[in-house]
């Protein structure tokens, strides 16, 4: 098999990349490892930047999204003891966020890809890249029991965390940067009417979250010990420890309902550089992640592929390299932007079980702070709503 583009990886990053890359008339081969059935299952935050809504309108995937999507102006933050705080980003920015699951994004790309007949091979077996330094790169695989082989010009490594693409570059030319959270998220997916805003609690008990996929299922995490075990957690335990972190009259207005999902994750940043090597580029959870707190991690996929589908296009239409040349370090400004958003946002709200009593006074009174500072209140909505995307020429 031969095309321009092999895409490694059908999740959100890979899937949106084939499209746009269709659309300016590229043609790409998406190799997947799993089946779709497999990819649709994992539940993901599902709060939209503007400019991610903006670039799934752009490339004619808005329809369900203007639909379904619900409008946010911004979050809420909630302290025990302290009150709340409504972080505006419609007021400061001017900009609304959007709850839109990651997995009905992922069914839309699917929908995309099967009106026009796209290359994608699922349940494909030890991917392996080959040549990635020369002029002539290849992707090899087993398919139905068939060794395959598919030449391109260009790789696109978007296989996420756990891929195999990331680690074809040799690791003397990499720099890998990580920090690892003390505790864990338990998500909890129930077809209960969740609340109101997007809210964010911290309590002594530990960290907890209350959002949305729908008017009527709601989307909740705990903070747990890094040590928890599903099998500890019946919907009863978790409903009851979930109302005693948010103030009692929050917990009033909390619906419990039987569980339909319940996934335990351990909250990490990473972030390799250079996404570049040769004729491989990565993108999305294959080159960073971060925490979950802030719902970060499906925008700054978009944003990679946006920055990498116009490279690859000044590429192919006009012959100019510079945007491929610059793609590292123009997705890295938006990346390492939620990489410290994220983090602060982490490490604000959490209750980490070593902190000193001096870290858990000074957390309080960051608190404080933003609730006291509209100054800080636009810097952090400015933060959450994310940077704009940069136009490449
Ligand atoms: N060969 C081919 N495909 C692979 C391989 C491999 N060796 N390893 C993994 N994959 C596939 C996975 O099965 C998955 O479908 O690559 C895809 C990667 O998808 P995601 O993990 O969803 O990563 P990405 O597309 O970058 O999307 C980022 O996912 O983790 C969330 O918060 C994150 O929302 C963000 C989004
Ligand atoms: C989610 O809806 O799953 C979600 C929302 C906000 C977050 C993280 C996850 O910060």
């Amino acid at each position: 098999m031969r095309t321009q583009v092999a895409i490694i990886g059908g999740g959100p990053a890979g899937m949106l990349l084939s499209e746009i890359l269709h659309q300016h008339d590229i043609r790409s081969v998406v190799v997947e490892k799993h089946g779709r059935a497999h990819v649709l299952s994992r539940i993901r935050a599902g709060v939209l930047e503007p400019s991610t809504v903006d670039v799934l309108h752009r490339h004619g995937l808005g329809t369900r999204l203007a639909r379904d999507g619900k409008p946010h102006d911004g979050m809420r933050l909630v302290w025990a003891g302290r009150g709340d705080l409504f972080v505006d980003t419609l007021r400061h920015t001017g900009q609304r966020m959007t709850t839109y699951g990651q997995t009905s994004i992922q069914e839309d790309l699917f929908a995309a890809a099967d009106a026009r007949g796209a290359a994608l091979i699922t349940q494909a077996q030890n991917v392996q890249l080959h040549g990635i330094d020369g002029a002539q790169p290849c992707v090899t695989f087993t398919h139905d029991g068939q060794a395959q082989r598919l030449d391109c010009d260009f790789i696109a490594g978007c296989d996420g965390f756990h891929g195999v693409t990331r680690s074809a570059i040799p690791a003397a030319m990499t720099r890998e940067y990580t920090l690892s959270y003390p505790y864990a998220w338990l998500g909890v997916l129930a077809p209960v009417p969740p609340l109101p805003d997007i809210t964010y609690v911290h309590h002594p008990r530990g960290f907890a979250l209350a959002s949305s996929r729908s008017a009527t299922l709601s989307r909740y995490y705990l903070q747990t010990p890094l040590d928890a075990r599903i099998e500890d957690w019946p919907d009863d335990r978790f409903w009851d420890e979930l109302r005693q972190r948010f103030p009692s009259d929050w917990a009033r207005h909390i619906v419990a309902g039987p569980a339909t999902e319940k996934s335990l994750t351990t909250l990490r940043s990473f972030v390799v550089e250079p996404l570049r090597h040769g004729r491989l580029f990565l993108a999305g959870d294959a080159a960073h992640i971060v925490p979950p707190t802030g719902a970060k991690g499906l925008n700054l996929a978009v944003s990679d592929v946006f920055y990498l589908s116009r490279a690859l296009f000044a590429h192919y239409a006009r012959g100019d390299d510079s945007a491929l040349a610059r793609y590292g370090e123009t997705a890295l400004r938006r990346v390492w932007h939620a990489v410290r958003t994220s983090r602060y946002l982490t490490t604000l709200l959490h209750i980490d079980p070593a902190a000193t009593a001096f870290e858990r006074r000074a957390q309080d009174y960051e608190f404080e702070h933003l609730q006291t500072s509209v100054a800080a209140q636009a810097l952090l909505a400015a933060q959450y709503a994310g940077l704009p995307l940069e136009e490449l020429t």
